[in-house]
């Protein structure tokens, strides 16, 4: 990673300038709003699952009503177009559209995304359609979820279902989200469904992901008769670390990491290094001939989802392992083959996840990957903060939140400045909503939900992202 330049120390400039067509808007994901778990022919997804295991989320929560969008969803569009939103990220709930994951299509979800994407085409918003958001349909997982290849070509099926039903106004597509988790998450630390802990399955589960993601693009193309957008979002490990060793462990978690995804999909190839890396875990003879040509694919944006960064060092094996990597420990690994990694407790301030504060390695970032990959325009499709919020008179007063926005809306900016190909920004998230392991205990949202009354309430964030719309600048 390159060292940004800082152009003042207090990281937050004003004046704010953003080119002609950068988007900004806000992001949501179905399992984390919907509810409405069993209504119109929903099956059961992963989620669904591991949330009602005892212990699986730190409230004892589920996504069964969650903030009860589906019924909500014209409340919702309204709510934005109030905010004067320029877009909205949400995803679509597989098990919503093909209950077992296969086969049967559920008409009854294709209208709810239907009457959804006419609502916000309606209001003068763009949609950007998620087809993955970690709600894999329970009987695919019970047929061994994504460590089985079988499920990259369930997943194309459902594309081309998709896209058929929506491939006339869905303005961008994003194949997957965060793959990262779906696999390292899923199948090796067992924080997120559906629980399981293998590395060896977790190195599986990336690859068929990488494949889920190349069969489905050029489906997406060819069904698709308004000539979309096509992207896949990726959460990027921004690695530091000044001691002698961290060159090396930056290396081992940004191969793991990142370009474990952007090698195969962006050039074809999966990173030598980290195959490597990670001989004792697999021999990776689940990548079978043909498949890195399927896996590369063209894709108009690459969409980044960036909080913090981790700090690493190789670890002496002797003094305690520091393990402060951001995510939930529930005692597996989401770092296959890296034992030898430590991952440092980094300097404040930090957000309500305990995650650190560092609008410069949102910078660093943008700037990295406009380096790595000079041609692919990049969008950010996640930024956002969860911090204990407050309801004073009826309103919140989120005074952290504005200013963590501020300062990453600054990194994008600077980020503009330096050259880099940056085509919008998706606050997470437009609601507060179920936060995966966390449930509802931590808050994203620029809108407050009251989980008892299914109130929203703008919070000062919101307010203050809908007046960076209206008045932002162009050059
Ligand atoms: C990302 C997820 C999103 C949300 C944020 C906080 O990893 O994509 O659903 O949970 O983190």
């Amino acid at each position: 990673m390159s060292t940004a330049a800082h152009g003042n120390a207090d990281y937050r400039d004003h004046g704010l300038e953003f080119p002609p067509g950068f988007v900004i808007g806000s992001a949501t994901a179905s399992y984390q709003i919907e509810g409405a778990a069993n209504e119109d022919g929903r099956g059961p997804s992963i989620w669904d699952t591991f949330s009602h295991v005892s212990g699986n989320i730190t409230d004892a929560s589920t996504g069964d009503v969650a903030d009860d969008h589906y019924h909500r969803m014209v409340e919702d569009l309204d709510l934005m177009k109030g905010l004067g939103l320029e877009s909205y990220r949400f995803s679509m709930a597989w098990p919503r559209i093909q209950p077992t994951g296969s086969g049967a299509v559920e008409q009854r979800g294709l209208d709810f995304y239907g009457r959804l994407v006419d609502g916000l085409l309606e209001r003068g918003i763009r949609p950007i359609a998620t087809l993955y958001h970690w709600d894999l349909p329970q009987a695919l997982e019970d047929a061994g979820g994504w460590p089985n290849r079988d499920t990259a070509d369930r997943f194309a099926d459902y594309a081309r279902i998709a896209v058929e039903a929506l491939g006339d106004r869905v303005h961008t597509w994003t194949t997957l989200n965060e793959p990262w988790c779906s696999s390292y998450l899923g199948y090796g630390s067992g924080a997120h469904a559906p629980g399981r802990t293998d590395g060896a399955d977790a190195l599986a589960a990336v690859h068929h992901l990488n494949l889920a993601h190349g069969l489905a693009v050029p489906i997406i193309r060819e069904t698709a008769t308004n000539d979309p957008d096509v992207s896949v979002t990726l959460n990027f490990h921004v690695a530091r670390g000044s001691g002698a060793t961290s060159p090396e462990a930056k290396r081992r978690i940004e191969g793991l990491a990142n370009r474990v995804f952007t090698g195969p999909m962006l050039l074809g190839a999966y990173p030598e290094d980290v195959i490597a890396d990670t001989a004792e875990v697999t021999d990776w003879s689940f990548v079978q001939d043909g498949d890195l040509e399927l896996i590369n694919q063209r894709i108009d944006v690459l969409g980044v989802n960036y909080y913090s960064t981790v700090t690493v060092e190789m670890w002496d094996g002797i003094s305690p392992r520091q393990n402060a990597d951001g995510h939930k420990d529930v005692g597996g690994s989401p770092w296959p083959g890296s034992r030898d990694v430590e991952f440092l407790v980094q300097d404040g301030p930090y957000t309500d996840m305990g995650w650190n504060i560092a609008p410069d390695g949102l910078e660093d970032l943008l700037v990295d990957l406009s380096e790595q990959f000079p041609d692919q325009p990049l969008m950010i499709t996640e930024n956002g903060a969860a911090f204990p919020d407050v309801v004073t008179d009826g309103r919140v007063h989120d005074a952290e939140r504005v200013d963590y926005l501020n300062r990453h809306f600054t990194a994008a900016h600077r980020a503009l400045q330096r050259g880099v190909d940056l085509r919008g920004y998706q606050v997470w998230s437009l609601l507060d909503n179920f936060e995966w392991g966390y449930g509802y205990s931590k808050r994203f949202g620029i809108v407050r939900v009251d989980y008892d009354t299914q109130e929203r309430i703008v919070k000062d964030s919101g307010h203050w992202l809908s007046e960076l719309i209206r008045t932002r600048r162009t050059p």
